[in-house]
Formats: C-alpha cells, structure tokens, sequence
C-alpha cells in the first residue's frame, strides 16, 4: 500500500505562495530531522522559482545526531542552500536563522532592502512552534497591511528581516512507498490515512538494520537483527503486554505500541533514512512512478483505438 494523504488547502496555499514569490529573497524549508528527504516537498523547489533556500533540520533533539551531520553536509554541498539544525528548546533561534538567510542573501540588509523570508514546511514539523519562539516580544500580525492577505503573517523578526508564514499546507505527491510509511511513523499524516501494522513493520524492519541495539535495549530482546519485522511485532508485543484472549498477540495494539515509543522518543534518537538510502529510494520510486505513467499513457492510448467511428451522415 502507498500512502496517499490530501490535506486541505493545498490550492490556497499554492497560489499564496506564488504570489509572494516574487517579493522573497529566501525560502525556508522546515524538514524533519528524522527524515528530511522524506519531509521535503519536491513541489516546493518548483513553486519558489530556485530561490535560496534554507534547509531547517527541526526536531533535530529526536534525531540521530551523527545522521543529522551526514544531512547537513548534502545540503550545504548544494549550490544556493543552506542547511542548520534546529529544536525548541532553542529560545532564541532567530540569530542562527538571521546568519544563515544573510549567507544565501547577502546583499539584503538595512530598512531600505530588508530580507524577506518565505517560510514553508509539512504539518506537524514544528512550524507553529518555530513561528511562536520567533515572535515572541516583537508579535507584529500585519494582516491589515498593503500586499499582505488576510490569512498570511507577517513576522518581524529584525527591523531589517521579515519571515512571511503562508497559510494552509503543501503536501507532496508521495511516489517513494518509503517516504510515505516514514511520514506517516513520524505523526505527519492523518491517522485514519493509514495502517499501524503496516507502518509499524515498514518502521521495525528498517530500525532492526540500522539501530537494533535501541530496540534490544528498550524491549529487553536480543537477536533482533537476525529477526524478521513479524516476528520483532509480535515479540515487542508479548513484551509490553498488548495480548488479547488465548495468549496471542494484539499486533495493532503492539504496533501503536512502537510507533508511540518512535515519536516520543523511547527508543532513542532516531533518523529513518540517510542522504544516500534517500537518494536511492527516490530513483525507485521516479522509475515505478515513469512506468505507471507511461501504462497509463499506453492504456489511454488503447481506449482511444477502440472508440467506434461515427457512421457517416446519410446523404
Ligand atoms: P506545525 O505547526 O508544523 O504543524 O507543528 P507544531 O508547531 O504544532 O508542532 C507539532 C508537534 O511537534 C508539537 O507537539 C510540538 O510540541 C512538537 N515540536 C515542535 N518542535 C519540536 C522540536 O524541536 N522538538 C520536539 N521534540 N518536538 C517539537 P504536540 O503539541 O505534542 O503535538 P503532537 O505531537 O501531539 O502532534
């Protein structure tokens, strides 16, 4: 199953952001630190025109730290971007962010040429969080100004440096099966958009690869690598108690089970995928996604040479 997820206003948002693009001299994408590849909205870099852009690793407290290095550095090799790490529990996070735009943007600067900064980011990154330390005394809502619509926001965050929050949400297309259960075990998507089991077992076999000493720690298990994903579900469940009647495991109680301790932490810090696991899985899914298309196309095509021929008017 991929997971597909619609929030609303996307069309809003989109057209919020074209809008603003051309008054906008960075854009900051915030990612998650735990799976920025999958985090990132390919429709974003297309909708801002190459403008610079400032990667935000945010929640980078529940990240792998040595993974969120290896991440640092594929952006910051870009050309035109810029890549910092970020959490909340950073109370003044404006002066990273104000050095970082000012790198990508340096001919911005004083009232006469302030920066301004468009800010974007999926749900649940931290945006709201972000946006709520960053106004902080300086709250300046400017909904009633000239070119600024009623449901964008205005932060000034420096005399010199203004961060626009677009409303509404983008969300990317998911080709890549991967970037869509790794979304979904982060709290990103809807809960009824998709399958606890089936993430849980996408999630429990990746981490028994990359970080089977944090599951052996936290579940008391030993062997994990060597297990399959079913067999991890069901011994984690016996484990923490998700039994139902005869003994057996409830596998959706086991599965909210590990995607809870996921999220909040429990196992340890975590990141979901690597700059080059990231890169690999996206050549998959562009080439499936190539394919689809390309049947699509074929079938189309098809339906096309079967449709009769209108029979020629009777003369
Ligand atoms: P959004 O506007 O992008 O949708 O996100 P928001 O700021 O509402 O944050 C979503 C959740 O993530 C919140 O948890 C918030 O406390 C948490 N969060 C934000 N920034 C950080 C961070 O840097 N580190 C950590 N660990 N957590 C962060 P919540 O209110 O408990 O919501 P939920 O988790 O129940 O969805």
């Amino acid at each position: 199953m991929a997971i597909q997820w619609f929030p609303g206003h996307m069309h809003l948002t989109r057209k919020a952001i074209a809008e603003r693009i051309k008054d906008i001299d960075v854009v900051i994408e915030l990612l998650d630190a735990r799976l920025p590849g999958s985090s990132a909205n390919p429709m974003l870099a297309e909708l801002t025109k190459g403008k610079p852009a400032l990667k935000v690793l945010n929640k980078q407290d529940l990240a792998d730290p040595e993974r969120t290095a290896l991440w640092l550095a594929h952006y910051n090799a870009q050309e035109g971007v810029r890549a910092i790490p970020l959490d909340a529990s950073n109370t003044a996070p404006a002066k990273a962010l104000i050095a970082a735009c000012h790198e990508l943007a340096p001919n911005r600067r004083g009232l006469a040429k302030p920066m301004r900064v468009l800010i974007c980011g999926i749900p649940n990154v931290g945006k709201s969080t972000l946006i709520n330390t960053l106004k902080g005394k300086r709250a300046a809502k400017t909904g009633d100004e000239a070119g600024v619509t009623k449901m964008e926001q205005r932060i000034t965050i420096a005399d010199d440096f203004y961060l626009y929050d677009t409303p509404g949400v983008l969300w990317p297309k998911i080709i890549v099966a991967k970037t869509g259960y790794n979304l979904a075990a982060s709290g990103a998507v809807g809960r009824n958009a998709f399958d606890e089991e089936e993430v849980a077992l996408e999630m429990l076999d990746y981490l028994r690869q990359s970080y089977a000493p944090l599951l052996e720690a936290r579940y008391k298990l030993q062997g994990v690598a060597s297990m399959t994903d079913e067999q991890l579900l069901d011994a984690l469940g016996r484990k923490r108690g998700a039994l139902q009647s005869g003994g057996k495991v409830n596998l959706q109680k086991a599965a909210e089970i590990a995607i809870m301790d996921f999220r909040a932490n429990s196992l340890g810090r975590i990141t979901l995928e690597t700059p080059s696991e990231f890169a690999q899985w996206l050549a998959e899914g562009q080439q499936l996604d190539a394919e689809r298309q390309l049947r699509k196309e074929a079938l189309a095509e098809a339906k096309l040479i079967r449709v009769k021929k209108k029979p020629a008017p009777k003369v």
